[in-house]
Parts: C-alpha cells; sequence; structure tokens
C-alpha cells in the first residue's frame, strides 16, 4: 500500500488564497497575469519579446546580459540585443538597447570579451575595450532567395559596455555559401595566444583562430557523425575548465540545437575533449557520441540557448552559465502579454570526471543565492508514517521563492514523486523511478497548457547517470518555473509552467515502506 509523505502543507497560505478566490473569476483579473507569471528572481526583459542570452561578460564589478530581444512586440522580430547589469546576478537593470539592426540586417546571436590586451586596437593605448562578435541576418536577401544572408560582424565599446559602435569593416567574416551561419562565441585561448571562435553552421561547428578579434582564420570543423542531429546547430560554446579536483584541464564544446532535443524541441548537447590549438577531439568514450547520447546539459525542456559569461573571476574549475528558459515549440505562444520568456538561474559548471573516466558536466545554481536563501527549517533522518504532516499547517513559506534540498537513500523499484499542486487542482508531477533509473516531469495538469499541444505532449524524461544509492535533490521554484538539480548537479532538469492560481503546496510520495529523508533543508528566498 502506498505511503503518502507530505512534505509540506501550506494550508494558511492555501488559506489567504480562498480568501481573495471568493472575489470570483474577477480574481486573475484582478490578480493579473504580469503578477501571477511574471518571475521573482528570473530575468524577463521589461517589456517584450527574449531569446537567447547574448554578449555575457563581467567587468568592474558588473555582470552583463545581453540578449536577443524584438522590443516591439511580444513574438520574434527584427533582433536587436536588449542590455541589462547586475552586481549579484540577483538584482537586475534593464539598460537602453545596446544593439539595434541596421542596413546589413537583424542582430542574432553571438558573445563578448573584454579585451584586456588592446589585441584589436579599437581603444586608445592603455584602455579596454569591449569587443562583441554577432550575426547579421539579412532578411531582406533571405526573402529574396539567397542563401548566404548570414555573416558575422563586430560592435565594441570603449566605456564598460553601456554603448556600442559597430566596427567600419563589418561583416569580418563573410557568408561561405552556408545557410544558418551564425551564434560566434569567442574565448581567449591563454596557451597558444590567440582568440578562438566557434559558430554554428548548420550540422556542426566551425572554430576560427584569430590574434586581433578582427581577421579570423578557419582552424577546423566539428560535428560529423557526432552527437544528436535532429535539427539544425545553434548558439556553441567552447572553453577550457580544469576537471574538478585534479590538475587536468579539459576543453568543452556546448552545442544546442533545434529541434531534436531530448525531449523534444530545442536543447543543449555538450562534448568534452583535447584541443590543440587548432583541433578539438572528443575523448574516447565520447568518440562514437550516438544521437540518443546522455551528455545532455538540461534534460527538461526549458534551457536553451546558453553560453558562459566571459571574465569572470571564477577558479578555473567553474564556469558561469545562463539558458533561455523557453523552446521554440512553444515559446512564442506562452500564455504573458507584457513580456515573453525568461532565463534560467545563472549556473554555475564544473567538469567531473567519473569512476568509470567518462567525463559529466554538472550544473549547479550560482552561489550568489546563498546569500539570499534564508533557512526555515533544517531537518535529518525523517523517518515516513502513512499520512504523516511534516510541516505544521501554519507554515508561512511562499512557493513562488523557494528553494528545497533534500537527500533521499533510495532502493530499487520504487517511485518518489513530488507533487507541486494548488487547491484549483493543478499540479506538476516529478521525481524518480528507480525501476528504470528515470527522473521524470509531467506538466500535463499543471494549470494553462492548450496555447500548444507541445507544451504538455509527453512527460519529459532524463536517464540517471550516477550510481550513488543516496540522491540528492536540489529545488528551485519560481512562480513559472522550477530547476531540478539532481545529484549535485550531474543531471538537471528545468521546465516552465503556468498554473491558475499560485502553487501552494509540495508534497512527496513514495511506494516505499519505511522511508526515510536522510536531510531536508527548506529555504525562503528573501530578495530586494
Ligand atoms: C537560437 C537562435 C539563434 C539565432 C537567434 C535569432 O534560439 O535561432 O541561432 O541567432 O536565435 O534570434
Amino acid at each position: 500500500m502506498k505511503k503518502f509523505l507530505c512534505l509540506f502543507l501550506l494550508s494558511q497560505f492555501m488559506m489567504s488564497w480562498s480568501q481573495t478566490q471568493s472575489a470570483g473569476s474577477d480574481l486573475n483579473n484582478s490578480l493579473g497575469e504580469e503578477e501571477l507569471y511574471r518571475p521573482n528572481f528570473h530575468f524577463t526583459p521589461e517589456q517584450n519579446w527574449m531569446n537567447d542570452p547574448n554578449g555575457m561578460f563581467f567587468y568592474e564589478g558588473q555582470y552583463h546580459l545581453f540578449f536577443q530581444h524584438y522590443p516591439d512586440g511580444n513574438t520574434w522580430g527584427p533582433m536587436h540585443w536588449g542590455h541589462a547589469t547586475s552586481e549579484n546576478l540577483l538584482d537586475w537593470d534593464e539598460k537602453p538597447i545596446a544593439i539595434y539592426p541596421d542596413e546589413l540586417g537583424y542582430i542574432f546571436s553571438g558573445s563578448a570579451v573584454v579585451d584586456l590586451e588592446n589585441t584589436s586596437g579599437l581603444a586608445e593605448d592603455g584602455e579596454t575595450p569591449i569587443i562583441a562578435m554577432f550575426t547579421y541576418h539579412d532578411a531582406e536577401a533571405e526573402k529574396n532567395g539567397s542563401t548566404t544572408f548570414q555573416s558575422q560582424a563586430i560592435a565594441y565599446s570603449l566605456d564598460q559596455g553601456q554603448t556600442w559602435k559597430k566596427y567600419d569593416g563589418n561583416p569580418v567574416i563573410k557568408n561561405p555559401g552556408i545557410r544558418d551561419f551564425r551564434d560566434p562565441k569567442i574565448q581567449w585561448d591563454e596557451l597558444n595566444e590567440q582568440w578562438i571562435m566557434v559558430l554554428a553552421a548548420q550540422d556542426k561547428s566551425l572554430f576560427y583562430t584569430s590574434k586581433n578579434l578582427t581577421d579570423w582564420e578557419l582552424a577546423f570543423e566539428f560535428g560529423n557523425k557526432i552527437g544528436a542531429h535532429g535539427g539544425v546547430w545553434e548558439c556553441p560554446d567552447f572553453f577550457p575548465i580544469q576537471v574538478k579536483d585534479s590538475n587536468e584541464t579539459k576543453w568543452v564544446l556546448i552545442q544546442s540545437l533545434n529541434p531534436g532535443a531530448y525531449n523534444g524541441g530545442s536543447g543543449t548537447q555538450y562534448f568534452v575533449g583535447d584541443f590543440d590549438g587548432k583541433n578539438f577531439t572528443p575523448v574516447a568514450d565520447q568518440k562514437n557520441l550516438e544521437a540518443n547520447h546522455t551528455y545532455w546539459l538540461d534534460f527538461g525542456k526549458d534551457n536553451y540557448a546558453g553560453v558562459t559569461w566571459a571574465n569572470t573571476n571564477m577558479k578555473e574549475d567553474h564556469k558561469l552559465f545562463i539558458g533561455w528558459m523557453s523552446n521554440w515549440q512553444y515559446a512564442e505562444k506562452v500564455p504573458t502579454t507584457k513580456w515573453r520568456s525568461s532565463m534560467t538561474f545563472p549556473r554555475e559548471l564544473t567538469l567531473v570526471k567519473k569512476e568509470d573516466s567518462s567525463y559529466r558536466l554538472f550544473s549547479e545554481p550560482a552561489n550568489q543565492i546563498d546569500k539570499i536563501s534564508k533557512q526555515k527549517r533544517q531537518e535529518s533522518k525523517i523517518k515516513s508514517a502513512e499520512n504523516t504532516l511534516l510541516l505544521a499547517d501554519d507554515s508561512k513559506f511562499e512557493m513562488d521563492k523557494l528553494r528545497v534540498k533534500l537527500k533521499v537513500t533510495i532502493s530499487g523499484n520504487k517511485r518518489y514523486t513530488f507533487n507541486l499542486s494548488n487547491d484549483q487542482g493543478d499540479s506538476l508531477v516529478f521525481g524518480f523511478h528507480s525501476a528504470d533509473n528515470t527522473f521524470f516531469i509531467d506538466r500535463s495538469k499543471s494549470g494553462k497548457i492548450n496555447f500548444s499541444e507541445k507544451f504538455a505532449e509527453k512527460i519529459s524524461t532524463a536517464p540517471r547517470t550516477s550510481d550513488d544509492d543516496l540522491l540528492e535533490v536540489e529545488i528551485l521554484l519560481d512562480k513559472t518555473s522550477i530547476e531540478l538539480f539532481y545529484d549535485e548537479g550531474e543531471t538537471v532538469m528545468t521546465e516552465i509552467f503556468f498554473p491558475n492560481s499560485p502553487m501552494t503546496q509540495l508534497e512527496l510520495i513514495t511506494s516505499e515502506d519505511n522511508f526515510t529523508i536522510e536531510d531536508l533543508n527548506i529555504y525562503q528566498l528573501e530578495l530586494n
């Protein structure tokens, strides 16, 4: 017989909800989509459309985030680079648009670097230019049947990223005859004293090198018969990272593709290997990576086109990452009006060498979240009994800015099902089935789902690659998103959802007798 273990039941919150509820259908109007759905601690543009994160760099105490933005509408349109800055990765200050489209085209995705040595010569001696590289997308040429409408160009800033000037010699890389030719990401290669840029070219990544950021030479290409190819490759990233707890350094290629992700639509795979200044060679067990491989940065449906920050002062074994929290299958249809789309919470990536010698990219929430995580509950060795109510009725948790960490000893053939719900009958169900060693998220009853048949078409799954008996789960909950970090971030699932009223309750249901939660921590995120 199933035992039900209620992790927490937020009845007081529910009570206050049902009081407001008596206002009937006016409630949704008075609460409004804006208040119901705009995230508490995830970046969204003040107004209108956003997709990929672009050009992130850290300089003089500021994290810069640029993004694909259509400022005049709430669906994709002529692309600009929007801009926001933050000192703590939590409070974002949206700035004026950084780069506008012009006669060469829309401003598609790209990256930025801090040119500390002024290798570009674009600043006066002794000054530090910031160099952004982006794709020009000539929509007119595309309409007229051209296939060479995408090229790479440069803009630079001489005031720490606040204002941008386009380079006179644009485009710096002309289209070589490839229809999808975009999303340049630049990285400094310390060992070979050169800049490396990787871009996506249909079904492969192309690597270029440069000494001055304006003259680029094609070094090699990667992607033939390796990895997932169910769609066009987009938004790559390529960087060195020290393997956790070792002196070894590997290079990681992050490669988004759309469609063709593990759970359909847009998603991001990664490759690990060695780089000799010219060629990238994947490690032995990745050499023949098949289409259905398990090297995905995130298995959920809503983390796309993510790349890493340049010039952070992080240790060599960490990279700071952010992704677009949506999926091209339905991004333009999600039920928000004033703004559309948000970013994931920024994440720290680390590379772990496992006992079987495989390398896995782990993601965890950026440590800045610790500063606002107010511990509300800590308990160890929680034993279950049927219908045990573990959290007193008077708890005052706000479920839309919550962080939960727990450790559970798992055993075979059991289900561990979390149910996030409200009193309107909406429920988001996620967890782990040990019988088939699979994590899952089911949002088919999570609220508004009918805006796209793709949104809740299938239950998303992720294979567990850790074989530890102890399952560690970290949950980040906002109004319209859940980010699940399992096994310290070895397997991640990120998905969005749109409940009819705020979620008020989270319970853990298990089919196991004598079930124990080894450790439980619940934090309320305290935002400014
Ligand atoms: C990925 C993408 C990029 C492109 C941008 C256009 O989501 O398609 O390849 O540069 O969006 O907005």
